[in-house]
């Protein structure tokens, strides 16, 4: 669906993307390689992705960086830094108590000593190789690669970037929003038409975006949040578009086939909001039954066959481990 309406809505309405359906490389291609590193993002891009998608949070000095949650260990070599041994300390992150080495205890100099790996090496032993090629990149380094792969290619590539635990972060004084933003403007990208998207789990720091930006907003929604017309309803008063889990389009039967679809989809579309969904990924593990190839769980399945139904139910964008899989599907789609 087009996000280009003669629609009444009530913020200004924007292209997210600069092409639907859109193939979105959830972390750059970290099917095939550590997770939100510049190589992941570039192969995501030599892919042929329409976009890259990247989660950040803030260093103690305000950086923000390109990370999935602000415990580094499972995602770099932190643990093996003995200068940083006494910042080990345990927190309660969105209600989630952590042990390890956060983000925001470091300065972005210190997380420049760190090297990223590989999160899920028993899934994916062929990225390990890769372990320790690159740092942690800020988002100011992921958005000058994008501008310049852009331009060397030729093709408007798209950022969608999440926002990870802004009450935690607010209540800490490192508030995102601002470097957020900060960064945009250093790229000329904080406008109507910019390729970036902004995403959030946290509505309360979207609503606070959409009278600062009118950059994309996408409301994400997991499992168990509220999708019926009142919740959608109110989305559409500050957002552009929802991001949802696969299984609020597609949900799973008792035996992990794929299910009927839901309404989400048209009730959606009918408020002029745009759907994205994630994380589809390839391995047989993540994989709805009969799109499993084999019986190991790191053995790649039908990635296709199930973008193909996401796309069937009518999906604006797939949020993907495996981009290269999710475009075929969207290829012989059109
Ligand atoms: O794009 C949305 C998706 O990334 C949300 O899940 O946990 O991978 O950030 P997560
Ligand atoms: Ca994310």
């Amino acid at each position: 669906m087009s996000v280009l309406t003669t629609g009444p809505p009530s913020r200004l309405r924007t292209a997210s993307l600069v092409v639907t359906p859109a193939v979105v490389a959830h972390r750059g291609a970290s099917g095939y390689r550590p997770e939100h590193t510049l190589d992941a993002y570039r192969t995501a891009i030599r892919l042929g992705a329409d976009a890259i998608e990247l989660d950040v949070v803030p260093t103690a000095d305000g950086v923000l960086l390109a990370r999935h949650e602000n415990e580094l260990s499972l995602t770099t070599d932190v643990a093996a830094h003995p200068e940083l041994a006494d910042r080990r300390t345990t927190k309660v992150v969105d209600g989630e108590t952590m042990t390890g080495w956060f983000a925001e205890d470091l300065t972005l100099a210190e997380v420049k000593t760190l090297a990223a790996r590989e999160r899920r090496p028993g899934l994916r032993p062929g990225n390990t190789v890769h372990d320790g090629r690159e740092g942690v990149p800020t988002l100011n380094e992921v958005l000058a690669m994008v501008g310049a792969e852009s331009v060397r290619r030729g093709r408007a590539v798209g950022v969608l970037v999440e926002l990870k635990s802004p009450p935690y972060f607010d209540a800490l004084g490192l508030s995102l929003d601002e470097p957020l933003l900060a960064d945009l403007r250093r790229h000329g990208l904080d406008h109507a038409r910019s390729r970036v998207t902004l995403m959030s789990f946290d509505g309360a720091v979207l609503r606070r975006l959409a009278r600062r930006t009118l950059v994309p907003l996408v409301q994400l929604l997991d499992v168990g949040d509220p999708v019926d017309g009142p919740a959608l309803d109110a989305i559409e008063e500050y957002a552009d578009a929802i991001g949802v889990h696969q299984d609020l389009v597609l949900p799973r039967t008792a035996d992990g086939a794929l299910d009927e679809p839901t309404r989400l989809v048209r009730d959606a579309h009918r408020r002029w909001l745009d759907v994205y969904v994630w994380t589809l990924r390839a391995e047989n593990h993540y994989l709805p039954t009969e799109h499993r190839v084999g019986d190991d769980p790191a053995g790649l399945g039908d990635l296709r066959g199930l973008a193909d139904a996401f796309l069937d139910a009518g999906v604006d964008g797939l949020i993907t481990d495996h981009p290269d899989l999710a475009i075929r599907a969207v290829v012989a789609a059109a």
